[in-house]
């Protein structure tokens, strides 16, 4: 029997924070219909550390605490966007769980202390092909730019994740990312599947003109 968790509530921010930050959108959703079919095994395989990587609202990271429910998970975040982290922490607010979320480049403070060590992984990232000026520039800049220009591919950002993956992952971890078809989820299928790790569609769906796609990405 599937489990059903609810949305968490954002009706908290407003037009202005959505000029700072990525509004929850198909591509946010279809990571929480991910983690909606996996939870049973998320709650059995009782993680201890969680990472979403570009929080952005909150909203994954939020949907993934109430999801593990009460206990001893560490549910951790990160954002490029001092204003994205700030929002992270109002959604956790609101919906009445803890979030500490840390403005950084993906993990990289936390990536040694992590090594081997995520149960779970959540990354919708920049995804959008874009040149590699925009990319740069929206990187620098750390603002709403960066939710989505994702370089050659759209694949820059989330390349420099997959290639630590198998050092991150713990012996059960696994990772769930967000694709659309121009980032060639195939080739990202069969690049993972080269580092010894297993990596599978969950869900595809069109959302206008974005074909979407979910991966797991998993030691076992
Ligand atoms: C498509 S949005 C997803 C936001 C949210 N997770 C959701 O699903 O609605 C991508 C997020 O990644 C963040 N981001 C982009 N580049 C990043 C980087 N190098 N390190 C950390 N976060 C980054 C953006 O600021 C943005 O909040």
């Amino acid at each position: 029997m599937s489990i059903s968790i609810p949305t968490p509530h954002i009706a908290h921010l407003t037009e202005e924070d959505y000029e700072h930050v990525y509004e929850p959108a198909e591509d946010s959703f279809i990571l929480l219909d991910a983690l909606e079919i996996d939870a049973q095994i998320i709650r059995d395989d009782k993680p201890i550390i969680c990472l979403e990587i570009g929080s952005g609202s909150g909203i994954a990271s939020t949907f993934l605490t109430q999801l593990i429910g009460p206990g001893s998970s560490l549910v951790l975040s990160t954002d490029i966007n001092r204003y994205a982290c700030k929002v992270t922490l109002r959604t956790a607010q609101a919906n009445n769980i803890t979030l500490n979320p840390i403005s950084c480049h993906l993990l990289n403070p936390l990536t040694n202390r992590l090594k081997g060590k995520i149960d779970i992984l959540l990354f919708n990232p920049p995804y959008v092909p874009t040149d590699s000026t925009e990319l740069q520039d929206t990187q620098e800049l750390r603002d709403i730019g960066g939710s989505w220009a994702g370089g050659n591919n759209g694949m820059i950002i989330t390349d420099v994740i997959l290639d630590q993956l198998p050092d991150l992952l713990s012996s059960n971890g696994k990772m769930y990312l967000v694709t659309i078809v121009q980032n060639k989820p195939l080739e990202i299928i069969n690049k993972m599947q080269l580092k010894g790790l297993i990596c599978k569609e969950m869900i595809k769906r069109r959302a206008g003109r974005e074909l979407l796609s979910v991966l797991r990405i998993s030691r076992k």
